[in-house]
């Protein structure tokens, strides 16, 4: 462990930091106001299929998801970093898709309403099925009711050791049975 230097976040900067994740917008509206938010996800269940995000309720896109009841998660591809540096920080104005200028793909009927980003990897559209507030965020868990996938896109954008980092290289086949992902 890190010596306690006073820095309340030292051991997320050190430890929680070295795990690679997945750069995603998570995208939310209720009405006229959305907002979109750099962020990542994992999937918990395969059956129904379903997906957990971590957001702090101090942000928009949480309090936007909580009214609402929909979130959409945009993987983004690794040419898209500039959206991820745009919607990590907050913005001004009720639409932060059209403050930020970042192009919106709309949620397909049915599937919680959230607008998510368009020319993503991989874009799902959930409707929450569970919240709960775990340490300083709220993990919200979602059912995947609708997808997009461009199956063209596969260097997907990454987060480790406080940097953002392209996916690197394929080092076997695709598993032909086993395991679903
Ligand atoms: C790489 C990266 C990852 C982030 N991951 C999360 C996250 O998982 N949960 C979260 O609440 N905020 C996360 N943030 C911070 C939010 O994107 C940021 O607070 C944003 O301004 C929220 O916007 P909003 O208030 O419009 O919703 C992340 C930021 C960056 C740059």
């Amino acid at each position: 462990m890190a010596e306690n230097t006073g820095d309340r976040y030292a051991v997320a900067r050190t430890a929680l930091s070295r795990i690679p994740h997945g750069v995603a917008i998570i995208g939310a509206a209720d009405g006229a106001e959305r907002s979109c938010a750099t962020g990542t996800a994992m999937y918990v269940s395969f059956v129904p299929p379903m997906v957990v995000i971590a957001e702090h309720p101090g942000s928009r896109t949480c309090r936007l998801i909580q009214r609402s009841g929909g979130f959409s998660v945009s993987f983004l591809h690794a040419s898209q970093q500039d959206v991820a540096e745009r919607a990590g920080k907050s913005a001004e104005g009720p639409d932060k898709f059209a403050t930020l200028r970042i192009k919106p793909l709309e949620a397909p009927p049915d599937a919680g309403g959230a607008p998510a980003v368009a020319g993503s990897m991989a874009v799902l559209w959930c409707v929450v099925r569970d919240s709960r507030e775990t340490g300083d965020h709220v993990l919200i868990t979602g059912e995947v009711k609708a997808h997009e996938i461009d199956e063209t896109k596969i260097d997907a954008l990454l987060r480790f050791r406080r940097r953002y980092a392209h996916i690197g290289h394929v080092t076997s086949e695709e598993s032909p049975e086993g395991y679903p992902t």
